[in-house]
């Protein structure tokens, strides 16, 4: 499904997977969870979710169908929606990296021998965005053993109404741009990624990881016919026969169409001389951790 343009632009906008009632309805169910937090940054994870009886509500069939879609073999990284605070001036994430919050993902441990799409994330807004509401940013700065420059690559800002639906690959670089606005900015987000790609280790003592626990949580809490949410909350015991059987069932003849507007999104961002040094550096620090990884990894297998 459009993997080639999720490779070279990193992002598909696609139409809206939800309804503005719909949408309504979720921000009125998380209102109560991120009225009871004061942090800059609020979050309602999966457990969350499941206890207000909103999972069929989220994983509807279309929005499953686009996930199988995209990645055949899918389990899910992030399934939580976060609201960030108005009146900044800066990015409410990686403001002091000296590349004015630009970057990628390094928790996502990549295969760089493949070009094919390893790791998703869909974003639905859940409140307007526009250029000044906190828009989320994205670059096409090439990635791999032998990275791209800034200044040989596009960047865009994707804005929208509530619901606004698109993908971005997570290999890529990017940013959530300042909220000047007053009004908090507030998204559904569900990462996921293909089985076979290695998954960073849950560790409870960090608290960011406190998201992936509590969607461990819910794989135990959902019922057996739930066969695809089960599957992409991490059940093992599901086999590939299971899962086809399922995908006939609940989600044939739902697609998902793909919006060709994304030449509209696209901004202009220059970089100076050092910020593109960095960038490099930042990417080349990146590949060898992964080198390194994919080796430590290997014979950490070939040990057990
Ligand atoms: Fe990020």
């Amino acid at each position: 499904m459009h993997s080639k343009r999720l490779v070279d632009e990193s992002f598909l906008v696609l139409e809206p997977l939800y309804s503005e009632e719909k949408v309504a309805y979720l921000n009125n169910k998380f209102d109560n969870i991120f009225s009871k937090q004061d942090s800059a940054r609020r979050y309602v994870d999966a457990l969350d979710m499941y206890e207000l009886g909103l999972m069929d509500d989220i994983f509807t069939p279309k929005l499953m169908s686009l996930i199988y879609n995209v990645i055949p073999n899918p389990v899910l990284y992030h399934c939580h929606s976060y609201e960030i605070d108005g009146l900044n001036s800066s990015p409410h994430i990686a403001k002091d990296n000296f590349l004015n919050g630009w970057h990628r993902d390094i928790d996502c441990l990549h295969n760089l021998n493949d070009n094919a799409i390893q790791h998703v994330s869909l974003f639905i807004y859940l409140t307007d965005v526009g250029n000044e509401d906190g828009a989320f940013e994205v670059c096409n700065k090439k990635f791999g053993y032998f990275p791209g420059l800034f200044q040989s690559s596009n960047f865009y800002r994707i804005t929208g109404k509530k619901g606004h639906s698109f993908l971005f690959n997570r290999t890529a670089v990017h940013r959530a741009s300042p909220n000047r606005n007053e009004i908090q900015r507030r998204v559904l987000k569900i990462s996921f990624q293909s089985k076979d790609t290695i998954m960073p280790a849950c560790d409870p003592s960090i608290k960011s990881h406190e998201k992936r626990i509590n969607m461990l949580k819910v794989q135990q809490l959902v019922p057996k016919k739930s066969v695809l949410l089960r599957s992409l909350l991490g059940d093992k015991n599901i086999g590939d026969a299971e899962i086809k059987q399922a995908l006939e069932e609940k989600i044939n003849g739902e697609s998902i169409q793909v919006l060709n507007t994304n030449a509209k999104y696209k901004i202009e961002c220059k970089m100076n001389v050092l910020q593109e040094f960095r960038g490099y550096a930042k990417d080349l620090v990146f590949i060898k951790n992964l080198i390194i990884y994919k080796i430590f990894s290997r014979k950490t297998r070939r040990s057990l």
